[in-house]
């Protein structure tokens, strides 16, 4: 086994690596993320070989057999995890030291810890739908506020805030009231009840068992309502599927507001709702879910001005005809997990394997986006979308894929959705949606790139790569980004006297005007510190002895434990300086020597 260093997007990172022969040929297979720091990566390593060799290991075989929640069971489904988390006696290897959770197992530690609940718990839930605890609203808030700040905050992008219920025609130009249809299928063998496209009628087996589907008729996922309270004088419209429409919709005002000339986008971030047929897999398909999305226009023939900025981004790419050749290798998982490759995205669009210069930019910005914000790049890969597939407004669509413990899902789609929609809207409203080019010629906008990104979805990804146990601490670590994190510190008096009690509370002031932070007077310090290291708490500011001599705390950093002397007056600056751009704590103060964790 070896360490192996991959530079992605300008960044390191490190991974254990063991290669085997199979027939003529030696290939290399990962074992184990190892995060960004060598030093980290080469105790890490150690750590995970010495267990492999006790035989302790289950590296490989991590997979522990999942049952999908069922759509009628939500309210079981946290205490069917419980159950299961009780019986697992022995945690394996990935459990102790990365994040290869079963979907359930995190579904119960964000009930317990206070991030998600089924919503109306009390009353047995309701399936796909949740809500955001404490924590948990936190985490959402900063997803979307990162979003946001990456991709509208620059020159040619700017955002919106379209209405959940709007003029139904709006759906019916979309074509999203003839079109956006599933057909509901029930298998004859185990009676899974899932959703296929028209064209799988006939064609797809069962997921779970191969058996063949029945087919219980077409069904329309956009719930209804009526708007107005007298039944007879009231309207039906739609909840929104998607955020896009509304883009559309408004487009004409927002390029005449904002003065922007092509090419350009139009940012939104909100509610979209979806009647599912079997809602499942915890936060990954829900009923009600928030999307980020971007719609970005340009003329006809436009070239995107940013590949520069893609060279060198590699990512595993499994286009159509990789999936074909995979399928006729038949063992779809395996095969489709040796038949994507890495490729530089540079190089994926100059050999035509992504179609355009924008697709590949939006899709390595995306891929950037995740990665900036602490997602393991090892579980990412994009898959094209084959010609049955696509989606009814979509000429080439692309998936940015992720590894969840249930196998590989979509996690956000970039489709190239050209002007089918502004069309759609012209012919319905009979509106002129032409916007007038850099040379005065009116012209219809082609959407390139739509990246269109479920902020659930984001949710579990950070959550996943963020979760880590830590056995010499005896605790969950969530070691979330702190531009992330729920509560950016934890403030602790080190003995409840008044006087340590008083400086806390100041400092604890102070810092709220800026920051989520909490105060934790309760328990041991060790205890403190591992309740804030499982809610991701990425520093512990505590005052103890010193700190009424000299006027100076101690900040105890979540990842390695270790801590650093600094003065009470600079703690907002370097709070500042650590979350928002990154800076190393220790460089702020003196390294303290203690033995407390
Ligand atoms: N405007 C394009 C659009 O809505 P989509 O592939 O249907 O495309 C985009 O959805 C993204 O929204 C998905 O990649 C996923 O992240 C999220 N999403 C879609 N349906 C979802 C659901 N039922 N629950 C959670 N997230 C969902």
């Amino acid at each position: 086994m070896y360490i192996v260093k991959k530079n992605i997007a300008g960044h390191d990172y490190y991974y254990l690596n063991k290669s085997f022969r199979k027939g003529d040929k030696v290939i290399s297979k990962n074992i184990s993320y190892l995060g960004k720091d060598k030093k980290e990566a080469e105790e890490k390593a150690k750590e995970i070989i010495e267990k492999m060799e006790k035989g302790i290991s289950n590296i490989n075989k991590g997979k522990i057999e999942q049952k999908d929640m069922d759509e009628n069971n939500i309210a079981n489904e946290t205490e069917e995890a419980d159950k299961k988390a009780l019986e697992k006696k022995e945690l394996t290897i990935d459990d102790k030291t990365s994040s290869i959770l079963t979907i359930e197992e995190l579904a119960n530690f964000c009930k317990k810890k206070g991030f998600v609940y089924p919503s109306g718990e009390i009353y047995g839930g309701l399936g796909g739908f949740w809500d955001f605890g404490h924590l948990g609203v936190e985490l959402k808030n900063n997803i979307k506020k990162e979003w946001w700040k990456f991709h509208v905050y620059r020159e040619d992008v700017v955002g919106i805030d379209g209405s959940i219920i709007t003029n139904p025609k709006v759906w019916e130009a979309s074509g999203h009231v003839k079109s956006f249809v599933d057909v509901a299928v029930v298998c004859k063998k185990c009676g899974n009840k899932t959703k296929i496209d028209k064209h799988e009628v006939g064609k797809k087996k069962c997921e779970k068992c191969q058996g063949e589907f029945a087919s219980k008729g077409e069904f329309n996922p956009m719930f209804t309502t009526q708007v107005g309270p007298i039944k007879e004088d009231s309207v039906q419209a739609y909840l929104r599927p998607e955020t896009a429409q509304l883009i559309f919709a408004d487009f004409k005002l927002v390029q005449e507001n904002s003065r922007l000339q092509l090419p350009f986008g139009i940012a939104q971030v909100g509610k979209s709702f979806r009647n599912e047929l079997s809602p499942r897999e915890f936060l990954f398909r829900c009923r009600e879910f928030e999307q980020m999305e971007i719609e970005y226009f340009i003329e006809e023939g436009m070239k995107c001005p940013y590949t520069e900025e893609i060279k060198g981004v590699n990512i595993l790419v499994y286009d159509e005809k990789m999936q074909k050749s995979a399928k006729e290798k038949e063992g779809s998982e395996q095969s489709s997990e040796s038949a994507a490759e890495l490729m530089d995205l540079y190089e994926a669009w100059k050999k035509s394997i992504i179609k355009t210069d924008w697709h590949a930019y939006w899709i390595a910005k995306e891929y950037e986006w995740f990665l900036n914000l602490g997602a393991n790049p090892n579980n990412f890969r994009i898959r094209q979308h084959c010609s049955d597939e696509k989606s009814h407004y979509a000429v080439d669509t692309w998936d940015l894929e992720y590894k969840f413990p249930m196998g590989w899902r979509e996690l956000q789609g970039f489709a190239n959705r050209s002007n089918y929609d502004l069309t759609q809207h012209q012919e319905y409203s009979k509106q002129n949606m032409e916007i007038l080019n850099k040379d005065g010629k009116k012209v219809l906008p082609n959407v390139v790139c739509e990246p269109s990104l479920g902020v659930e979805r984001a949710f579990l990804v950070f959550m996943f790569d963020s979760y880590f146990y830590d056995e010499k601490r005896g605790n969950v670590v969530l070691k979330l980004n702190p531009k992330l994190a729920p509560v950016k510190a934890a403030v602790f008096p080190i003995v409840k006297r008044p006087e340590y009690i008083k400086m806390s509370e100041e400092i604890l002031k102070d810092l709220r005007k800026e920051f989520n932070v909490v105060y934790d007077k309760s328990g041991s310090v060790g205890r403190r510190y591992s309740r804030a290291d499982e809610n991701g708490t990425p520093m512990c500011i505590t005052v103890d002895e010193q700190s009424l001599k000299d006027n100076t705390a101690t900040i105890r950093w979540r990842d390695n434990t270790e801590q650093v002397r600094v003065k009470i007056p600079e703690l907002r600056e370097i709070m500042r300086k650590v979350i928002n751009e990154g800076a190393d704590l220790f460089k702020f103060g003196k390294k303290v020597n203690t033995r407390v964790k």
